[in-house]
């Protein structure tokens, strides 16, 4: 397969200008970035890897972080942790309070907000020192020392995280949060300011494309069932009230954010991340769902 000739295509057909969406701001930091940005990057099961444009800038990659944290809560908890979080679509905007309500304070999935901060529950109760474990998984998986917080977007988002302090605070009044909800928003606004480029995140997401092994000295960080439980509430549950949408369009497993960057992977095969920091009504980057369903129309490959 010719990836670079598939990606300049992409590059040459699609551009910023085409699209209509607009950059997040309820994050105040998140505004600042320029919405011309775009670029992408593929990563193979053979090393190999193919990109265009800005795909070796760091962004925010905010929700993307989620996979992180649950990958890492799984290995803590194994099963188990499907007592804390539900497994099915939730049909509604990632930072929805409604559905608690009336299921008892069980999050719909671990990728909508709810549940993404009942794992950062699991991991600030069970860990001695949870960013720095966040850390240290990320940098491992990517072979790359160079993956930091960005402290300004932590800052930015605490100070108008109004809704995300709301969500552990109904959680813990409905008796599915532990610790106390500051150190619980503090890891969750600090794993979301995690800035990462197109080529970090295809590379650290090849674990999920490699049955849970690091591909340059194939360690085993996942087991393959683990693996397959985060590719399957990746491609149901990984775009919110848009997931349905994704994968018509796209057909791969995936996960957004809403600094503007999508990963998504094809299992034994490859990982694909893009990064257009403007987004659509539902919150995932517009340019960057087309991008990527071009990719799979040019490729002729999906997981359907
Ligand atoms: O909690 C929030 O609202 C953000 N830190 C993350 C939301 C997000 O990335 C949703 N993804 N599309």
């Amino acid at each position: 397969m010719d990836y670079q000739n598939i990606l300049d295509s992409i590059h040459d057909e699609m551009s910023y200008r085409d699209v209509k969406g607009k950059v997040a701001s309820y994050i105040p930091e998140l505004a600042k970035v320029d919405r011309k940005k775009f670029g992408m990057h593929v990563y193979c099961g053979d090393q190999h890897h193919f990109h265009f444009g800005d795909s070796k800038e760091k962004f925010s990659i905010q929700s993307i972080s989620k996979v992180f944290t649950l990958a890492m809560g799984m290995r803590l908890m194994g099963e188990d942790l499907w007592d804390r979080v539900d497994v099915e679509p939730s049909g509604d905007p990632f930072n929805s309070l409604t559905q608690l309500e009336y299921e008892s304070g069980i999050p719909r999935n671990p990728f909508i907000n709810a549940g993404a901060l009942v794992i950062s529950d699991i991991l600030v109760d069970q860990l001695k020192d949870p960013k720095q474990e966040l850390l240290d998984f990320v940098r491992e998986i990517t072979g790359d020392d160079d993956i930091h917080y960005d402290e300004t977007v932590a800052a930015s988002e605490k100070s108008t995280g109004y809704r995300n302090i709301a969500l552990v605070n109904y959680i813990k009044a409905l008796g599915n949060i532990k610790c106390d909800v500051e150190p619980i928003v503090d890891f969750y606004f600090y794993q979301c300011s995690l800035a990462m480029s197109c080529e970090q995140l295809s590379k650290a997401f090849m674990i999920f494309a490699n049955r849970g092994r690091i591909l340059e000295n194939d360690k085993k960080i996942l087991k393959p069932k683990t693996v397959k439980r985060i590719n399957a509430l990746m491609q149901t549950c990984g775009f919110y009230d848009e997931a349905g949408e994704f994968s018509f369009q796209v057909g791969l497993p995936g996960k957004s954010g809403v600094g503007g960057g999508i990963v998504a992977i094809h299992p034994e095969n490859y990982s694909v991340a893009v990064w257009s920091p403007i987004l659509n009504d539902n919150g995932n980057s517009e340019l960057g769902m087309k991008a990527l369903e071009r990719f799979t129309t040019l490729t002729g490959v999906s997981v359907f």
